[in-house]
């Protein structure tokens, strides 16, 4: 057997004999490997990663041996279920969620977020989102959206402006540096013009610029956190305390001790606020609109929705609620494009899941993206349908069934906020305006940490009459 050959042959006959293999687990009184009877997946490994790879892989696994499906992957250290079964989905964030901590794929977050509470497990995360939380609360909203809105008005003079001449904008930037904008001002309110003072434009705009999230991009952006140390040593000094999240974090207290979030605790909540907040909402609206540049019936269902709410374009917090179709729009496109695609956990002890025997230290991927697109589930699960998400219809739906934000303890705490966020973007902008993609553009998948185009997407964008 030529060489390359051979060494495949004896990592394959290595790879089945590993006790994480698909021999199964060995019995340690006797040599020969056994099969666990209850574990469907295929035989040969697959590497599993947050990637384009696995992206494609876990639909075909899922067609192929059910909607638990046991991997060897040969990168991980154990093995691990690919789970899309709602029923199974609660068990792990919701029911039995003690049982399942972060998994693989956190250690490499924890370059760019430390410690913040995306990545951390157990008494210090329970301490953290509990400080955190409160920052989150309904009564807090309407001073964001106020902030939220002015944000959104200046997109809209641009937009106004390229429309007027005839142009084209980037959506898939503009998106991106809007989102950026508001998770930043949410953070930090007028304080952004500290960061930029010191720089002489936003330093945080090459996340937007670069949206690979590699080490170069962690070292840059720990670099730039230094600064946030200098700005929360000036509000200690000057007691200032304007409405945003710092402050609401500088102030908060643990419940027992009454101790203060340390510099290092601040800024590594800071640093998981700014990346998980930005380019989630980010990509849905960039989605957003690619859908409804392909159907004009939504499109015109929104604009008519946003005439109607509010006639005179003034928006005012309480009418978001009255956005139902709107959020319909919203649900639906993180039904198709969820930009948190894939998260993992780990089995801390054995458990069962559809009927399968997990082991202690088992890895488990949840997948929204795969789970939201099965036709038991999802009708015609391709098909872009705001009405799927009409007032009533989810009654009829299995809990998890869609899970963009997660579910449990563990859920996304920007939830509530990101849908204000968006309902004000599509609100204030939607009536005025008809996007459409310049034909001709590659609109293909970049699965990474997110979900995003691969591309920057182009489109016309056009004034309309009210
Ligand atoms: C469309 C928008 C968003 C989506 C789809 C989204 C999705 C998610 C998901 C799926 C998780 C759970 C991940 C896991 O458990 O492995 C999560 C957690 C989190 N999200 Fe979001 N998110 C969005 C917007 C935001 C915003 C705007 C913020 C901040 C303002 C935010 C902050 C966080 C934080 C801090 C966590 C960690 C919570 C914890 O573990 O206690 N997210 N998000």
């Amino acid at each position: 057997m030529a060489g390359p050959a051979r060494l495949r042959c004896i990592i394959r006959r290595l790879y089945h004999a590993a006790p994480w293999g698909p021999g199964g687990k060995r019995d340690p009184m006797s040599q020969t490997p056994q099969t666990t009877p209850t574990a469907p997946g295929p035989v040969d490994p697959h590497p599993l990663d947050c990637d384009e790879a696995t992206f494609h892989l876990i639909p075909r696994l899922v067609a192929e041996h059910g909607e638990v499906v046991r991997v060897a992957a040969p990168n991980l250290d154990r093995p691990t279920w690919v789970i899309a079964d709602p029923a199974d989905i609660r068990r792990v964030l919701v029911s039995n969620h003690r049982n399942y901590v972060k998994g693989v794929g956190f250690e490499r977050v924890e370059m760019l977020l430390g410690n913040g509470i995306i990545v951390s497990d157990g008494a210090f995360w329970r301490r953290q989102r509990t400080m955190i939380q409160p920052a989150f609360s309904r009564g807090n909203m309407p001073r964001f959206f106020d902030m939220v809105r002015e944000v959104t008005l200046r997109l809209k003079e641009e937009w106004l402006a390229a429309a007027r001449e005839g142009g084209e904008i980037d959506i898939t930037r503009a998106t991106s540096d809007y989102a950026l904008e508001i998770i930043l001002r949410l953070i930090f309110s007028d304080d952004l013009e500290f960061f930029v003072d010191q720089e002489g434009i936003n330093p945080f705009l090459f996340l937007t610029e670069d949206p690979s999230r590699d080490l170069r991009v962690a070292m840059k952006f720990r670099q730039l956190l230094k600064q946030v140390r200098v700005l929360i040593e000036r509000r200690r000094e000057t007691g200032e305390r304007p409405f945003d999240l710092l402050s609401m974090m500088m102030d908060a207290r643990a419940s027992r001790t009454e101790e203060a979030m340390s510099d290092k605790e601040l800024v590594d909540e800071v640093a998981t606020l700014i990346i998980a907040g930005h380019e989630t909402s980010a990509g849905t609206l960039n989605w957003a609109w690619t859908l409804l540049s392909g159907d004009e019936d939504s499109a015109r269902a929104l604009r008519e929705e946003s005439r109607r709410v509010c006639p005179d374009g003034e928006l005012t917090y309480e009418h978001l609620e009255e956005l139902v179709f709107t959020r319909q729009v919203l649900d639906e496109t993180l039904r198709l494009y969820p930009p948190v695609w894939l998260f993992t956990r780990r089995a801390v002890e054995a458990d069962e899941l559809g009927g399968h025997a997990i082991e202690a230290g088992d890895n488990v991927f949840l997948s929204p993206w795969l789970t939201q697109r099965l036709e038991r589930l999802w009708p015609e699960p391709d098909a872009f349908r705001p009405e799927r998400f009409a007032p009533g219809r989810d009654e009829a739906r299995e809990d998890q069934a869609f899970f963009p934000f997660s579910a449990g303890p563990r859920r996304c705490i920007g939830e509530f906020f990101s849908y204000v966020e968006m309902r004000t973007h599509l609100a204030l902008l939607a009536p005025v305006f008809r996007l459409r993609l310049v034909p001709g553009q590659d609109i293909a998948l970049e699965p990474a940490i997110n979900l995003r185009t691969k591309h920057n997407l182009r489109m016309t964008v056009e004034a309309l009459q009210p």
